[in-house]
């Protein structure tokens, strides 16, 4: 059985002292959940502070982005001991980093294995453009963010990976994948591809999230599919209120 997981991605919002009041006001509003695997990524300059009011909580705490190598000459770059330092969690290949950030494939394969390395749990971001949906190439592409991801990486360390199913279009539009749709997308472009890297056993292993604009109002629609492990939650993820009702409607939904 895969543990459902729900993830608050900050992006470039929240100062410390923003930070520390929402992650307060969730450690409250959400004390009680056992069932689920929770878990806020702020931006780098909140993650220890925010940690700090997170400690001994249900809710873990990840970074957004973090360089491969150890420590080195990478100006603005956080390594995996850095992170490790205060978090549990790393975002790797978020669209916004591939499309703003030059991330590819290949950095993104060289982040999960430091990440993996590390001890750290990875949340791995793929999604196809708009272009590409409306081309019919979702599948062969998304299979290859995945093949890319995975080279080189063992069955049992792929295990420990988590997988955030993001279609660009959805995300911060205001429009999400139909339910069904993400689903089969999950089970056709990933766990098959996964099955194929690896078996299917490690195929069922792996956690897959789904991602862009996750509400209160269609996290239930999302969290019942059979392939849907869960959420990686942008901008609803800013307010106490719509992230804690993000978590309790999806309880309530499984
Ligand atoms: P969104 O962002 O919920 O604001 O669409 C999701 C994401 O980018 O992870």
């Amino acid at each position: 059985m895969r543990t459902p997981f729900i993830a608050g991605n900050w992006k470039m919002h929240k100062t410390v002292a923003e930070g520390v009041e929402l992650a307060a006001a969730l450690k409250t509003s959400l004390a009680d959940v056992s069932s689920m695997e929770l878990a806020v990524c702020p931006p780098a300059t909140a993650v220890a502070a925010v940690a700090d009011v997170l400690k001994g909580s249900n809710i873990g705490v990840g970074t957004q982005n973090m360089h491969w190598e150890d420590q080195g000459a990478y100006t603005g770059e956080i390594s995996p001991l850095m992170v490790k330092e205060l978090a549990q969690y790393v975002i790797i290949g978020h669209s916004e980093r591939r499309q703003y950030f030059g991330e590819t494939d290949e950095t993104v394969n060289r982040k999960l294995k430091a990440a993996l390395h590390h001890g750290l749990t990875p949340i791995v971001c793929v999604g196809e453009s708009l272009e590409q949906n409306e081309a019919g190439k979702t599948v062969p592409f998304v299979g290859s963010q995945i093949r890319g991801a995975f080279a080189g990486i063992s069955a049992e360390e792929a295990r420990r990976v988590v997988l955030a199913y993001e279609p660009i279009w959805a995300i911060g539009t205001g429009r999400t994948a139909m339910p069904e749709d993400a689903n089969e997308i999950i089970k056709t472009a990933i766990r098959n591809v996964l099955t194929d890297l690896y078996d299917e056993e490690t195929a069922q292993a792996i956690r897959v999230q789904y991602g862009g604009s996750v509400k209160p109002h269609n996290m239930a629609a999302f969290i019942v599919m059979p392939e849907i492990d869960g959420a990686l939650v942008g901008g609803a993820s800013l307010q106490a209120e719509a992230f804690t009702a993000i978590v309790r409607n999806a309880l309530a939904a499984l």
